[in-house]
Order: structure tokens, then sequence, then C-alpha cells
């Protein structure tokens, strides 16, 4: 049977990091790979994990089972962060379970959606690829909507007619912040009209919060998503530690559900246990056991959102060099600077794309998606220099 099986296409990111470390250049810049890199181009556990780790490996007395849920600590401990201190689950009406990663919950998240009748999932373009993967994979349709405007905003058109011609079993995929791969948020002006039209319209948004607190900050972050349920009667959130607790490889995320009415909830994460039975049992328990330990002591939790404010601040600092460069050959740079998080579109064509590469030892996706956090004091006037070499 297995023979049958044909090649797939390699993933054209891995495969950079392939070609990068094969460089001899000791000047190339890695701008590819989606993880946080400090100014000395490093991706550390933060130090309230490791503290938080330690704790862990001293106290933790058993690791039997604890069932498809997972840590319900974990998943309880971050809702006043995602959903608001004032009412963490909306009067009963959210419940969450731990996933594994982000990935996991936008794979819970669909495939519950498919169960309840969901046939179209709308998906501003460009998009995270796995989002379209993902929906593929269990059979359901994508519907794509234009993401970005030429000027480095959000087409607020594309994602007006998109909730305009909506029909039912719909769901509106939405990047809660830092859009990867654009950087491109809506402001909290387009959030409030979006949540107006979500109100009226039959669409169930599902909201992929992978990058809290590394735009304009935890709170700040927030916005768009507690906007759109307090105007909607049920929503899903798909959230990831991955990035803000620098976790990644631990695979730490969660599935949250907001009911029409708290009555239902039971029934609802019925199907999302017993999905998660199907698919991984139970999702791994290192990492959200450390998240809890975290958030469940105030000088952790200090400790981390300072972390986390220095991480921020410097890919801000990043981005204002950029805008401040602004014009690098026929690329403007300035809306790099109002664009939030690890990711920007930079506007190369393949063929620059390709061009950087070899002339400069400068990495990026094919696409011209760039990693913000790749770029540092010591190699972001390179960056910009190349960009004007090859986009002259
Ligand atoms: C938009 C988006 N959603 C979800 C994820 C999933 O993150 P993870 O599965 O690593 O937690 C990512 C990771 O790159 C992402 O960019």
């Amino acid at each position: 049977m297995l023979d049958q099986l044909e090649q797939q296409p390699a993933d054209a990111l891995l495969a950079l990091i392939k070609l990068h470390n094969a460089d001899p250049r000791s000047d190339k810049i890695d701008l590819g790979v989606g993880v946080y890199r400090t100014g000395q181009g490093e991706t550390p556990v933060f130090g309230a994990i490791k503290t938080a780790e330690r704790i862990l490996v001293d106290t933790q007395d058993s690791k039997a089972y604890l069932g498809p849920e997972g840590d319900m600590g974990f998943v309880a401990a971050l809702m006043p962060y995602i959903f608001g201190k004032d009412s963490p689950d909306m009067g009963g009406r959210i419940e969450g379970m731990q996933t594994p990663g982000g990935t996991g919950s936008l794979r819970l998240a669909l495939a519950m959606a498919k169960r309840a009748g969901a046939k179209r999932i709308v998906v501003g373009n460009p998009s995270w690829p796995n989002h379209a993967q993902i929906c593929r994979d269990l059979g359901l349709d994508v519907a794509e909507f234009n993401h970005a405007s030429p000027d480095g905003t959000a087409d607020m058109a594309g994602v007006r007619k998109a909730i305009a011609e909506a029909q039912a079993g719909d769901v509106l995929m939405l990047h809660g912040c830092c859009h990867n791969p654009t950087g491109i948020d809506y402001t909290q002006g387009e959030w409030d009209e979006i949540a107006g039209m979500l109100a009226g319209s039959p669409m169930l948004p599902l909201i992929d919060m992978a990058y809290q607190g590394l735009g304009h900050g935890m709170e700040q972050d927030a916005y768009g998503l507690r906007r759109v349920l307090v105007s909607v009667p049920e929503a899903l959130i798909s959230y990831s530690c991955d990035k803000n607790f620098g976790l990644y490889r631990d695979r730490v995320g969660a599935l949250y559900v907001m009911a029409r009415d708290a009555g239902d909830l039971p029934a609802i994460m019925s199907h999302g246990h017993a999905l998660a039975r199907a698919n991984w049992s139970q999702p791994p328990d290192h990492g959200g056991a450390a998240v809890r330990i975290v958030l469940e002591d105030e000088k952790l939790t200090a400790q981390w959102l300072d972390e986390l404010d220095q991480m921020r601040t410097r890919m801000r600092q990043m981005r204002e060099r950029l805008a401040a460069a602004g014009q690098a050959g026929s690329i403007d740079l300035a809306p790099m600077g109002q664009q939030n998080g690890l990711f920007s579109i930079v506007g190369l064509t393949g063929e620059q794309v390709l061009a950087i590469r070899e002339k400069h030892g400068v990495y990026m996706a094919g696409s011209s998606r760039i990693n913000i956090a790749g770029l540092t004091s010591g190699n972001i006037d390179k960056f910009i220099d190349a960009v004007a070499d090859v986009a002259g």
C-alpha cells in the first residue's frame, strides 16, 4: 500500500533553514523561521519558565493521565489575560481545554465546527499557510478575502464583503493580533466595525490568538477578540502560548468555546474531548504546567510580563528603524512601523527574494515575509541597503 504514496513538497521554510546553515558568509541574515530572537540572535528559554520548570520537577509527584482536557488549572489561569479580568468566562459561557499548541487548537476548533455543520472557512489572503492546510485535510472548503491593501494597512473592503456575503455554515477565521504573515492588524475602530457586522451575521468567528503580548501588550492585543465576543452569540478561540512564553517545541495551547448559553457547554465540550481522544488522546503536560506555575505566582508573572515586554520593545525598535529608513529602492518600509508582531511582508518579487539571498546572504520566505526579530542593531542597516540594492 505504502508505495502508492507520492512525494509531498518539502516545507519551504525548513528548506530555507538548510540553505542558510550551508551559507559560509559570516554576515548572512536569517529572517526566515518564525521564532523570536534576541539582539544576539538567540531564542532563550524565559527566566520565569526556567524557574517554573524547576518548581515543577521538585513538586510534581505523578505523571498519571489527566484526561483529554489536559491541565484545567492552566486553562483557567490564562482566561483573565485573554478574556479580561472582569468576566473571564463571560458569565459562565466560556469553557476551555488544553491542546498541543495553537495548531492542535485550530485542528480541534475546525473539526468541531465541521461536526456542527460548518461547510466553508472564510480566511483572509494571505494567511498562515497551515490554516488552509488544516481545512483541506478536514475536507472543509476555504473561501478567501483580500486581507492587505497595497499601502500596508488592512483591506477593510475585503472583510466587509466577506461578512456581507456570508452564508449559513460559514466560519470566519480572524487573527487576534500580530497577523502572520503581514503584521497588519485591524485598528480598534476597524475591530469595532467588524464586531458590529458580525453581530447580524450567520458566521461563526474563529479567532486565532498566537502572539498575544507581542504587538502592543497583553491587554491591548486582546481588544479585537474581546470586542467580537461581546457582539456575537458564540465563537471559537484558538490560543497558543508557544510564542508569548517561548515554549515552541513544548507545544502549549488551548481551545476556548463561547456558547450561546452556558447550558450548551457540556455537550459542545464533549465533542472537543472526543476529538482530542481520537487525535492525540491527551495534550503534552510539561509546558502547560510551567505556564500555570508562572501564572499562579505573582513574582513569576511579573517576571514573565517583563521578559515579554523586552521582546516587544526590541521588535518595536527594529520596526521604528525600518520606518525611519522610509524608502529602500522602490520599497516603502514606512508601513512596517505601524505593523505588529514578528512578521511583515517586504513586497519583493520572487526574483528579488532570490537575488537578496544570493547577493547579500539575506534569507526570507518566498513571499518576502521577514521575521522582524531576525533584525538587530548590528545587521539592520545592511538589510535596508540590500533591499534598496535588489529593488532599486
Ligand atoms: C497565525 C498562527 N496561528 C497559530 C500558530 C500555531 O502555533 P503553535 O502550534 O506553534 O502553538 C502559528 C505559529 O506559527 C501562527 O503563526
